[in-house]
């Protein structure tokens, strides 16, 4: 095991950890399980899950003026204000929320779109169908040329080089997402976009952070991003929410919006105040966390930055275990029968999520194998249009996603081993 490779939380705390998710080992049927496809949506909160039901609950119209109206008012300025100084650390800009991010992506691509000026945009092989079909719809209503950075096969990720060589000084739009949803690469977005933007100063930037949110801090102000969505239910929370942040110079472009609103207003219609409860939530334990690591730091951002690192070096431990095993049972790149795919050697580049290909036997099959001995993953088949374009420029026709969460153990990534070994022997 490459100890190098992060740093675990202690047993207490991670028993403690463990104890503040639902179903953590169990399904909701009682069965034992592990439960290694939190990428597609995550182990919940439970004081998240709680928030948001004692909260919902309540018949009360924020925007009214009744007593309870107006409490529901302070929960969700409460939510925003941890969404914006928490989440995306930003001092400018403003919230879109909605419903998924898929229709917050699709929505800036549309604005944003209509207000760039150039002949081409560029965009990644790996992005989600949301924001690469977005960008690619508008490219062709607004008459431009669509450029699609290619991947490195070696890293499972697409090279910043790549995608700056495909930026000029024409380039209207740049969608990067900041890590894969199929290979868990991360993007040096910090390098792509501030060449992009000395490349054209006035190009757009979008940032895909759905994937990434869960397993570290965001900051787009820093970077000079115009949109970066994320959504809560994969971060911990509840579905049928999802939140961007955007620039003040994104937000203020026409937009749909009750016209009687702030130009810069992006919610329309009413507010669901038991959504941003359980942001609260979630920010209060990553700020927990932090608070165990910094204890006499006060600052709520340098505090949720402090635990989204601590999360992070938990799971790189975890990712390592997984990759190289331990004394007792061999790792996955050490495995007879298997293959890691998108094995980039870094690390500290790679949010947890593995990527894994079985000799003889389709990822569909896998998983279902996976299933029977108490493991849920996920295929990323070349069959699902969510996965095509993406495997398929690994040259693979289809992966086993394997996405635990730092709630998880050295001993549940050893079970977990065993059983890939024994479905490798089938
Ligand atoms: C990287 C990435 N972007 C966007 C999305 C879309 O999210 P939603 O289902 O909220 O539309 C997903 C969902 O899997 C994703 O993984």
């Amino acid at each position: 095991m490459n100890l190098m490779a992060g740093k675990l939380f202690d047993d207490a705390e991670l028993a403690w950890i463990r104890d503040q998710f639902y179903y953590v080992d169990r399904d909701f049927e009682g069965t034992r399980r592990l439960f290694f496809d939190n990428a597609g949506g995550s182990l919940r909160l439970k004081a998240a899950e709680e928030a948001f039901h004692r909260v919902d609950r309540i018949p009360d119209c924020s925007e009214h003026s009744n007593k309870i109206a107006l409490y529901l008012d302070a929960i969700e300025r409460q939510g925003r204000r941890d969404l914006m100084e928490c989440v995306f650390g930003a001092r400018s800009g403003v919230l879109y929320p909605s419903y998924t991010a898929s229709q917050i992506m699709m929505e800036v691509c549309r604005v944003l779109s209509a207000n760039a000026r150039g002949t081409n945009v560029v965009t990644t092989a790996l992005e989600h169908p949301s924001s690469y079909d977005g960008m690619k719809y508008y490219a062709q209503v607004h008459n431009r040329e669509f450029r699609v950075a290619d991947v490195n096969k070696k890293s499972g990720g697409v090279d910043a080089e790549t995608v700056i060589g495909l930026i000029d000084k024409n380039t209207a739009m740049l969608s990067c997402m900041y890590a894969s949803n199929i290979s868990g690469y991360i993007y040096d977005i910090e390098t792509i976009f501030r060449r992009a933007r000395e490349i054209n100063p006035d190009i757009f930037i979008i940032c895909d952070a759905v994937q990434h949110a869960p397993h570290a801090s965001l900051d787009p102000e820093k970077y000079g991003i115009d949109a970066m969505n994320f959504a809560p239910y994969k971060f911990f929370g509840v579905r049928g929410f999802s939140v961007a942040y955007l620039s003040d110079r994104a937000a203020s472009f026409m937009h749909h919006r009750l016209l009687g609103k702030p130009a810069d207003d992006w919610s329309i219609g009413s507010p669901a105040p038991a959504h941003y409860a359980a942001i609260s939530e979630i920010v209060s334990y990553v700020i927990g966390l932090g608070k165990t690591q910094l204890p006499s730091e006060t600052d709520r951002r340098k505090l949720f930055v402090a635990g989204m690192d601590r999360i992070a070096e938990h799971e790189r431990a975890l990712l390592a275990v997984a990759l190289e095993g331990t004394e007792r049972v061999p790792g996955l790149r050490h495995m007879p029968g298997v293959h890691v795919a998108m094995d980039g050697a870094d690390l500290g580049i790679r949010d947890f999520i593995i990527g894994v290909e079985f000799e003889g036997l389709s990822c569909v099959d896998a998983v279902k194998e996976y299933e029977k001995r108490g493991v849920i993953a996920f295929e990323r088949s070349a069959d699902s249009i969510y996965s095509k374009r993406m495997v398929e420029a690994f040259d693979s026709k289809g992966v086993v996603r394997l996405s635990p969460l730092h709630v998880n153990s050295v001993a549940e990534m050893e079970e977990f081993l065993r059983v890939t070994q024994e479905i490798a022997a089938l």
